[in-house]
């Protein structure tokens, strides 16, 4: 570790006493003298890191003492001798970033006490020797970035010994299932880059101590194993560009130690496991360029440790899950181009402040690209391209340099940035289009001034308890600020964010009409229900006001909150909070999200909705009934808390009036607010069995198949219940089946109903919940 410069002296050969010779980190040039194979008594000769050329001599094959021998980085050529096949007592041989080329001859399957062997970053070439493991101690083996071709060495399979293997970049061939054994001490197997073949052994799940198995950029067939769940100790799983197929299991998402998990371009098919979320030291997820399908799972966004993230060219479906934006540390990559993702972007990607590149293009993403984008500070390159998406391309800074290709095509974007168009184009290019439009377009403003301008709209100013109604009319008011809650202009803000209720923010049609997503300018979500204007209604004018003015005015935890309405003879709508993960229905129907929504949050669910039918019955003046409870109007959060929604059906029972109704043709005239507690009985019943119990109220009950077990019905998808989640569901059933009385009267009130619930009788069954029948479970 000096500067020593020139050449290494041939008369160092003379120095035949000498055991060590160490000359490693200085700046030698010129070749090995072969004098140096005079030295008889060496043991150790380190020339290491100098810039060192020639060839090996032959006559280093002479010191047979020699135990190591380190000639790494230098600039050594030609080939290896044969006669080094004689260092009977060499256990290190270290040659590896040189420019050696040719074979590696037979006679190095002689050396007996080798433990190391590097020979990596060379030129060489030809099949390596079949006896390389030929004593039994044997344990490290590098020969990666060569030219090596033929088979694996038959003296591998049994070579136990082996810690780690590095035969990576190599044109080696053969079946890995037949030439590789079981090797308790290996930490690292780096086959990749070869042209293996054959399946992964399930031998593979005895090296228990790998921490490396990468087995990349090969021909490998067949599925990936669940028993490499047994690596436990693993941090780089790298099996990409085979041919693999099959799922991908589960069971690999239990490796704690995983930091680089690699499947990119196999023809792995099926869903990414929920179980994902336990990778949570995982660095590096590439699963891209496969045939991987369904939804990405919401649990991908507690990989907190991400780096990158490429889902890219499978086929998901369904919307990106927002929960990505919680992966803070999320800054190389995300890419999920190439997929049929829809939906609008999340705005909590906009978390991502350390992201450098942000690919979602050749997807079916729909709706504007959200403000929050601005926020991604980092972001070097985001391309969107190939989309439906439309409106403003915020302005991020680093984005002024964007290219034009990463928006489009798409439906309709426009921002500042040479290759789109402005964003007031349509105004521009109308008045580029000559006379005609010139004198058109201040005849259709003007028309536009005199229809809004007849609008009258009921203001309800919904936090100004004092002053809780407030009829003005639009001439009084500026023109776009007819309907102002909570300070903001919303009437034109709502008219605006769905441009004037354009189908594509539809997100629910019902008998009373349309619902409408709406992100008002603050970014607040609102849902819009737009009512279908018919004649009875509009003479109703008066009644309908009433009973809106009323409903603003609920303030129950698990009620949707109703922000205000609109109500002229152009508009009809309705303003409520935008609930995030969507209708209990919805959520049912997904197989994860069903799981994720477990017994405990089941009962509480059933629990807050009990509550909120009881606050509308018994604790509103005059009382309200819903009228559709069902599993499409109980909206969840993304906690999975419930709230009771859609009242565009409801009615203000007045207690003098007989407001009795028919419901649904089969169960006769009846008490009408018994039929939203049969409603709340059939959520209950499909809150337990995860689908609608339509068979069960058709056959079963009626038929008096009741001794059906219990624990035959419940979802299968939650983990199986706990026993005190046992005894609250053997409640939550005998409350629903008593719900579900034929006879209306002999059905609880929802205050009743909520009472069990909260407090419920301590004289519980003394049958096992497994044996729990139906009619047991009517009669405990
Ligand atoms: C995964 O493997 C592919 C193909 O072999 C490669 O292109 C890609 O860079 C790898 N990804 C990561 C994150 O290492
Ligand atoms: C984004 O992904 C698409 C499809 O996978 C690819 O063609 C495109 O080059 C990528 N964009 C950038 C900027 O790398």
């Amino acid at each position: 570790r000096n500067q020593i410069t020139g050449s290494i002296p041939p008369e160092l050969g003379n120095l035949t006493m000498l055991n060590d010779l160490y000359l490693y980190t200085n700046q030698i040039t010129g070749p090995i003298p072969l004098e140096l194979g005079n030295l008889l008594n060496l043991r150790i000769l380190d020339l290491f890191d100098n810039q060192i050329s020639g060839s090996i001599p032959d006559s280093l094959g002479n010191i047979t003492n020699l135990e190591y021998l380190g000639l790494y980085q230098n600039q050594i050529t030609g080939s290896m001798p044969k006669t080094l096949g004689r260092l009977q007592s060499i256990q290190d041989l270290q040659i590896f970033d040189n420019k050696l080329s040719g074979t590696l001859p037979q006679e190095f399957g002689d050396l007996i006490s080798l433990v190391r062997l590097g020979l990596s970053r060379n030129s060489l070439s030809g099949p390596l020797p079949a006896n390389i493991c030929s004593g039994d101690r044997f344990q490290y083996l590098d020969v990666s970035f060569n030219m090596f071709n033929g088979p694996i060495p038959s003296s591998l399979k049994t070579c136990t010994s082996l810690v780690r293997i590095d035969i990576q970049s190599n044109k080696l061939t053969g079946d890995i299932s037949q030439h590789f054994g079981v090797y308790p001490q290996l930490t690292k197997m780096r086959l990749a880059s070869n042209r293996l073949s054959g399946h992964i052994s399930p031998n593979i799940g005895a090296c228990t101590q790998l921490t490396v198995l990468n087995l990349a950029q090969n021909m490998i067939t067949g599925s990936i194993p669940p028993i490499l769940s047994k690596l436990s100790n693993l941090i780089e799983l790298r099996l990409d560009s085979n041919h693999l197929s099959g799922e991908i299991p589960a069971e690999i998402c239990t490796l704690a130690n995983l930091y680089r998990l690699n499947l990119s371009s196999n023809q792995l098919s099926g869903a990414i496991p929920t179980q994902i979320e336990k990778l949570n030291k995982l660095g590096y997820l590439d699963i891209s360029r496969n045939r991987l399908s369904g939804l990405i799972p919401e649990e991908l966004g507690a990989c907190m440790k991400l780096q990158s993230l490429k889902i890219n060219n499978n086929n998901f479906n369904g919307s990106l899950p927002g929960a990505i934006g919680n992966i803070a540390g999320l800054q190389i990559m995300l890419d999920v181009s190439n997929n049929k993702l829809s939906g609008v972007l999340p705005q909590q990607l906009g978390r991502l402040q350390i992201l450098e590149f942000l690919n979602l293009s050749h997807n079916q993403f729909s709706g504007s690209i959200p403000s929050s984008f601005a926020s991604m500070v980092s972001l070097s390159t985001l391309d969107v391209s190939y989309n439906d998406l439309e409106g403003l391309v915020p302005t991020a800074r680093l984005l002024q340099n964007a290219s034009a290709s990463w928006f489009l095509p798409n439906k309709g974007l426009c921002g500042n940035l040479s290759g789109l168009r402005p964003c007031y184009a349509t105004t521009v290019a109308a008045h580029k289009k000559g006379k005609i439009l010139g004198l058109l377009l201040p005849i259709v403003l003007v028309m536009g001034f005199i229809i809004v301008a007849a609008i009258v709209v009921t203001i309800i100013l919904t936090r100004k308890k004092r002053n809780p109604q407030e009829t003005v009319t639009a001439e009084a008011r500026d023109l776009f600020s007819v309907w102002n809650f909570n300070g903001r202009l919303a009437f034109d803000d709502i008219v605006r964010a769905t441009e004037d209720f354009d189908d594509k923010y539809i997100i629910g049609t019902g008998g009373y009409g349309k619902v409408y997503k709406a992100q008002l300018q603050d970014g607040q979500l609102v849902a819009v229900k737009k009512l279908h204007q018919t004649e009875e209604e509009l003479d109703d004018e008066r009644r309908f006001r009433s009973e809106m003015e009323i409903l603003t005015q609920i303030r129950q935890r698990s009620i949707v909150r109703m922000y205000g309405f609109c109500s002229h003879p152009v508009y009809k709508f309705l303003v409520y909070d935008y609930i995030k993960q969507g209708s209990l229905h919805r959520i049912l129907e997904n197989q994860e999200l069903a799981k994720e929504l477990d017994w405990n949050k089941r009962i509480a669910l059933a629990t807050d909705v009990a509550q909120a039918i009881s606050y509308l019955h018994h604790e509103c003046s005059p009382p309200i009934i819903h009228r559709d409870i069902t599993s499409n109007n109980i909206l969840l959060d993304t906690s999975f808390k419930g709230f009771v929604s859609d009242f565009g059906t409801a009615r203000i029972l007045k207690p003098d009036s007989s407001n009795s109704s028919a419901l649904a043709g089969t169960y006769g005239y009846i008490a009408p607010e018994k039929c939203d507690v049969y409603s709340f009985g059939v959520v209950v019943l499909e809150l337990v069995m995860g689908k609608h119990p339509r068979d069960l109220l058709d056959g079963s009950l009626s038929n008096g198949e009741q001794s059906m077990m219990v624990k035959d019905i419940l979802d299968q998808r939650p983990t199986t219940p706990i026993s005190t989640e046992e005894n609250s569901l053997a409640l939550l059933i005998k409350l629903a089946l008593s719900c579900l009385e034929s006879s209306p009267q002999a059905r609880p009130t929802m205050r009743e109903a909520y009472q069990t619930l909260i407090q419920p009788s301590s004289s519980s069954t003394t049958v096992p919940f497994s044996a729990l029948t139906l009619q047991q479970g009517m009669h405990v």
